[in-house]
């Protein structure tokens, strides 16, 4: 017994002193190698003290946000929390209810398909920073999110909380959120990795899709979260990709995450998404989360049963399985730690402060898009004597709870209509929901026939619809089933243009629709779920106040069948229940309206402002590169109208004559500018000439194909101003 005890002591000397030692020297997880060195040394003292049984609990919930540490010597536990635009209101130790606490209000920041549509990565930065803070605040160790699946199709329940249809924009939008988000010493857990783009039968799809567009489309996004990003963490997606379930997938998670791209963080599952324990011990799993607990295993220990709890722990015992194999989870575990809950120096965080309502209230207004603007019907004078109607529901609704994981439970929320009635001190306004979105047609011929009826006396119409985040209306865990806007808002639009011309349709939203009444409106301003700022934003695009200058960061097909995903059918989207093709292969999106020629009604990177722009001088540095020369794409931007505004110039590069298949053009490069009004700037785009790589599939590996290449110069994917012939020799 006194031998053991000693034992124990000993042992621990080597972790003392390195303790000791680590309390002169501050370890930084991005400072340079030296304090690598440290680290991996303590962290190695730390391996050697720690029982079986106390490494094979850390990886493994204990609850149903939290992971657990070693009390015995001090290790902290790890806690989790939703999600990608704020942090998830406290749940239960281990159930789906919430805690109900008090302390848990937050701000809600718009949700990331506003952010992308800023194509502003400086504001992702603080976007990052402020959510951080908040997680900090309520000490969070590990932020799950942000959400970077690529928008494949408009029916995926979960788009609205991802960064849209082209892995360029997903890429350069992610990056500065995560360091945003770690120099908090909260980790950043990129999601779902990866092909996780849709809902339907999201638990067991088995996608396939060619290594091509695995690369090329559906992987960038995550490389560059953990290459550029430095994401301490990555949460593995509930669908299958080639037969294994993604949380322990070989190929995703061991070739290539954790050999080629040569992550050092945790591979946490998605809640319940483990499904095999040889699997999870050996496909690159570290932190099982979410698998139900089964307290007749044990009171105390009722995760026990997970796959990675009592079944991994007989197989080390027996020698199955060979204990560094273990030891590399808990290792990585560690070093997350080492980076937040461990980390002495970071920030203290704050929550529901004016810096964060300020960061929520620019990514909402830089976000919005105005589709369309006829006879500039905005924005209205804040002085008019204006009789206005505001009709639709979404005028009304809280967008902030609702949706899946991502819900909220916000200190404030401004809705459109309370932004309105706060701007615009003069106009008279009328309000009508128009439809409900849980009454029976009764109801809702009633409440139409209040809206038109209110319609009529007005000199314009709010329209502020689109969907609402219920079930199957962009929401985790349903697709929608339909294209179309839900509750007969389309015929409603349509009843209302035969009262009123005037009319402002304002989508809340996050996912393309149908618009069969575009040409009877005079205005479209695609909003997005705004958050805590929602009704201030909009209030001061309509207004003029803040000119738009948001860009879409996904296409808007005119009709469904126009989408690639949707083009293929059923074996395409949604698959026959146990796998799809993604037959349109690397032509997502834009890539797939260009290519096929299908005009859609608004197109990616489409935007408009009050005022104007003139693009010119549009040059590119040299005719010829080498593959490792960059290109510099010169251009002035003017502006011609009477508003100062911002406008984003994008950089599109396609291959001519290639011997791949390829897309017309991919972005490869942009930069928003704001210019004054009748003044003019100067930009230039930078694009390294490995960006026009493409996927070989015989060589596994990315190839730069020599030859002449078109650069298309635009402020929209469908407007380009300028095209370059260059050649890569
Ligand atoms: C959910 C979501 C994931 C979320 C997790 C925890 O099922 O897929 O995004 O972070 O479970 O709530």
């Amino acid at each position: 017994m006194f031998i053991k005890y000693l034992q124990n002591r000993v042992l621990l000397i080597p972790f003392i002193l390195i303790a000791i030692l680590s309390n002169q020297i501050k370890v930084h997880s991005q400072s340079i190698n030296t304090n690598e060195v440290l680290l991996n040394t303590k962290i190695d003292s730390i391996i050697s003290i720690l029982t079986i049984e106390e490494k094979i609990a850390m990886c493994h919930a204990q609850s149903k946000f939290s992971s657990a540490g070693v009390p015995r010597i001090g290790i902290p536990e790890l806690w989790m929390s939703d999600g990608p635009h704020g942090i998830r209101p406290e749940m239960n130790w281990d159930n789906w209810n919430y805690a109900n606490w008090t302390n848990d209000y937050v701000t809600a920041f718009p949700a990331l398909t506003c952010l992308a549509a800023t194509f502003n990565p400086d504001l992702s930065k603080e976007y990052g920073v402020s959510l951080g803070e908040e997680a900090r605040y309520r000490k969070k160790d590990v932020l799950l999110g942000p959400g970077v699946n690529i928008y494949r199709t408009p029916l995926n329940g979960r788009n609205f909380e991802y960064l849209g249809e082209d892995p360029f924009l997903a890429s350069e939008m992610v990056v500065p959120y995560i360091h945003g988000v770690q120099q908090n010493g909260v980790a950043a857990c990129v999601k779902h990795y990866a092909l996780n783009n849709q809902e339907q039968w999201r638990g067991h799809i088995n996608v396939e899709v060619s290594d091509r567009a695995l690369h090329e489309i559906y992987l960038p996004a995550f490389k560059a979260a953990i290459i550029e990003g430095q994401s301490w963490s990555i949460m593995g997606a509930y669908n299958k990709f080639r037969g294994e379930h993604c949380c322990h997938n070989q190929i995703l998670l061991n070739d290539i995450l954790k050999n080629k791209w040569a992550f050092d963080g945790v591979v946490i599952s998605d809640w319940a998404g483990t499904h095999n324990t040889n699997q999870a011990i050996h496909n690159g799993l570290d932190i099982e989360m979410g698998t139900p607990s089964n307290k007749n295993i044990s009171k105390r220990y009722p995760y026990n049963n997970n796959f990675l709890g009592l079944s991994f722990l007989e197989k080390i015992n027996t020698g199955e399985v060979k204990e560094d194999i273990l030891n590399d989870k808990v290792k990585r575990i560690l070093r997350l730690m080492y980076r937040t809950t461990l980390n002495q120096d970071r920030p203290l965080g704050s929550i529901n402060n004016k810096a964060h309502s300020n960061t929520a209230y620019k990514v909402a207004t830089e976000g919005i898009v105005l589709l369309k603007n006829e006879d500039n019907l905005l924005p209205i004078d804040t002085h008019n004597n204006l009789n206005i109607a505001i009709i639709g529901e979404n005028a009304k609704k809280s967008m902030t709870i609702g949706g899946g994981s991502s819900e909220l439970k916000v200190a404030y929320e401004i809705s459109p209509i309370e932004g309105l009635k706060k701007h615009f001190k003069n106009v008279n306004f009328k309000f009508s929901s128009g439809y409900s979105s849980n009454a029976n047609e009764a109801e809702n011929y009633r409440l139409n026939n209040e809206a038109l009826s209110i319609a009529k006396e007005s000199d314009i119409v709010f329209f502020i619809g689109g969907l609402n985040k219920n079930s199957s209306q962009d929401s985790e865990g349903s697709d929608r089933q339909q294209y179309n806007l839900p509750y007969d808002q389309d015929g409603l639009i349509e009843s209302i243009s035969e009262v009123n011309k005037n009319i402002a349709v304002i989508l809340i939203s996050g996912n393309a629709i149908r618009m069969p009444w575009l040409s009877d409106v005079k205005t479209v301003m695609q909003s997005w779920y705004l958050g805590s700022e929602a009704g201030n934003a909009i209030a001061s695009i309509i207004s003029g106040e803040v000119n738009p200058s948001g860009k879409l960061p996904f296409t808007f097909p005119k009709k469904l069948m126009d989408n690639g995903a949707h083009y293929y059918g059923e074996l395409s989207y949604p698959g026959n229940g146990e796998t799809q093709f993604y037959k349109e292969d690397i032509l997502v999106g834009y890539r797939w309206h260009d290519t096929k020629k299908i005009t859609p009604n608004f197109a990616f990177g489409y935007g408009l402002s009050y005022t104007s722009f003139d693009l010119s001088k549009i040059n590119s540095d040299k005719k010829s590169y080498s593959s490792t020369d960059s290109i510099k794409i010169s251009c002035e931007v003017k502006n011609t109208g009477t508003l100062k505004g911002s406008e984003v110039v994008q950089v599109y590069i396609g291959k001519k004559n290639s011997k791949v298949k390829r897309a017309l053009k991919e972005l490869k490069g942009f930069k928003k500018i704001s210019v004054n009004e009748g003044k003019s700037k100067k930009i230039e785009i930078k694009i390294g000439v490995n960006k026009l790589a493409y996927y070989s599939e015989k060589k596994s590996e990315w190839n730069i194909e020599k030859g002449e290449y078109i650069i298309y110069v635009g402020n929209a994917s469908d407007n380009i101003t300028k095209e370059l012939k260059i050649t890569i020799i």
